[in-house]
């Protein structure tokens, strides 16, 4: 499968233009998402409101952005399986969907959550303020892996 990868010369850019796209896509639902929570924008439109309309635009690419990244794997496995820097990008995958999740669960039992107080106002901005630089340092990664010895 690997040589069949490498031999079709139009597979990586293909599968690559998929990954970007998904990410350009991630990024910025995250980005209205947590402008929202920082109160930068839209703040006359509820977070709940916000969320509803881009949570499904970063929870939805992941398992494109999962198979794509899997065929890259396939292409050359050890350029990124033994990287150091594929998998630091895999562990700030994890903490950014654990941030994600840690601001819409609390809107499931209670669409106001994020408003009902200042404290509970000033947690939403830590959020988005763990949430950006997390989101950011995935896309870092992804390109610096190219350049990172493997191995
Ligand atoms: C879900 C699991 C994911 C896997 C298994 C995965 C895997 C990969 C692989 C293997 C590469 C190629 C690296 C190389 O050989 O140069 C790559 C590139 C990249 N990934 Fe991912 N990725 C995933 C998710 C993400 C996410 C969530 C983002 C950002 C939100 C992202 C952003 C990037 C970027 C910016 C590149 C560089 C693209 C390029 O230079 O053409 N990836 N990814």
């Amino acid at each position: 499968m690997s040589q069949s990868i490498q031999t079709i010369e139009w597979i990586i850019p293909a599968v690559q233009t998929v990954h970007i796209l998904c990410v350009a896509t991630v990024l910025t639902s995250v980005l209205m998402i947590d402008l929202r929570l920082l109160g930068f924008r839209r703040r006359e439109q509820p977070v709940a409101a916000v969320t509803a309309r881009f949570l499904p635009f970063i929870w939805w690419p992941l398992p494109i952005l999962l198979a794509t990244g899997a065929v890259l794997i396939t292409a050359e496995p050890a350029r990124s399986l033994q990287n150091p820097v594929f998998l630091l990008k895999m562990g700030l995958l994890l903490a950014a969907a654990g941030v994600t999740l840690a601001c819409q669960i609390p809107l499931r039992h209670n669409p106001a959550y994020w408003e009902l107080s200042a404290g509970r106002r000033r947690a939403a901005r830590l959020i988005a303020a763990a949430s950006l630089p997390l989101w950011v340092g995935i896309v870092f990664a992804g390109r610096w892996i190219a350049y990172a010895q493997a191995g």
